[in-house]
């Protein structure tokens, strides 16, 4: 049973898991790169049942550990305090932003099979990855709900996904088991499960970059249950994100 939940990483989708987690009765421990005294506000914003930590401490005081950080920074986590653990990895490789992993945009490796491979004494479980952090938030419900939502997971230990479903559960949604973490493309950007499914239909003439950045900052959220995620994950198409930057660009 997951008490503490630490969150390595602190920003759009730490602060996130963070209120839903304080929220779902657990205690967070959170950490950045610049240590918890520059945290010391966030963590009084959350409120009681949060706490700031080294990076380190993060991941030894919690019982699962979410690495919520740039892809290009996943070999600064620490492999040996997180040994034992589970992590749960929402990491997204956006080669302009982490820099460009040959195996990835080879597509030899998954991301979340990159972060295994330096981690190698956790059980890496990929989650949260394929929403973005506003909807991650609005979307949540009690389980049972008519309205609820799925997220998809992915990882190479049963008992490590067994402990990602009981959180997810108890954070507000469904999941979808897309078997070991190589699958994780699935789910991965340039995919049909990735963001878009969770929000509303686009009104149309919105093309300004300013005017649908707003429309996403306050647009509701979309439910998607688990039956219509499964579907998206079975029939995804793997691209290169070479391939993805190509077309993009
Ligand atoms: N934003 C989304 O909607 C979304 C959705 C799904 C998945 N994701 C993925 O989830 C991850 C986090 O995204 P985000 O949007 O939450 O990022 P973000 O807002 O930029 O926050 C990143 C956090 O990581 C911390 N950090 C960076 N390097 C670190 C290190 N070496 N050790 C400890 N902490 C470190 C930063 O702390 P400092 O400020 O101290 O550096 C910051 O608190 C990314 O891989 C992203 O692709 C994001």
């Amino acid at each position: 049973m997951t008490k503490t939940l630490g969150l390595i990483g602190a920003g759009r989708i730490g602060g996130a898991l963070a209120r839903l987690a304080l929220a779902a009765g657990l205690d967070v421990v959170v950490s950045n790169s610049r240590g918890p005294e520059t945290l010391t506000d966030t963590v009084a914003r959350w409120g009681e049942g949060a706490r700031a930590a080294t990076v380190a401490d993060t991941a030894r005081e919690a019982d699962i550990v979410v690495a919520t950080v740039p892809l290009g920074a996943h070999r600064r986590l620490p492999a040996d305090a997180l040994a034992g653990k589970t992590v749960l990895d929402t990491m997204n490789y956006y080669p302009e932003r982490d820099g460009t992993v040959p195996e990835l945009d080879s597509r030899e490796l998954t991301s979340s099979e990159l972060v295994q491979r330096h981690l190698q004494g956790a059980r890496v479980v990929k989650a949260c990855n394929n929403i973005d952090f506003l909807r991650l938030e609005i979307l949540a419900r009690p389980t049972g709900a008519a309205d609820r939502s799925a997220l998809p997971i992915a990882g190479d230990s049963h008992a490590a996904k067994e402990e990602a479903i009981r959180l997810l559960d108890a954070l507000g949604y469904d999941t979808v088991d897309l078997g070991p973490l190589s699958e994780s493309w699935r789910s991965e950007p340039n995919t049909a499960a990735y963001v878009q499914p969770y929000l509303p239909p686009r009104p149309t003439g919105l093309t300004a970059d300013e005017d649908v950045m707003r429309w996403f900052l306050d647009c509701p959220g979309a439910p998607l249950p688990a039956d219509r995620l499964t579907v998206l994950l079975r029939d995804a198409v793997r691209q290169s994100p070479a391939d993805a930057r190509e077309r993009l660009g």
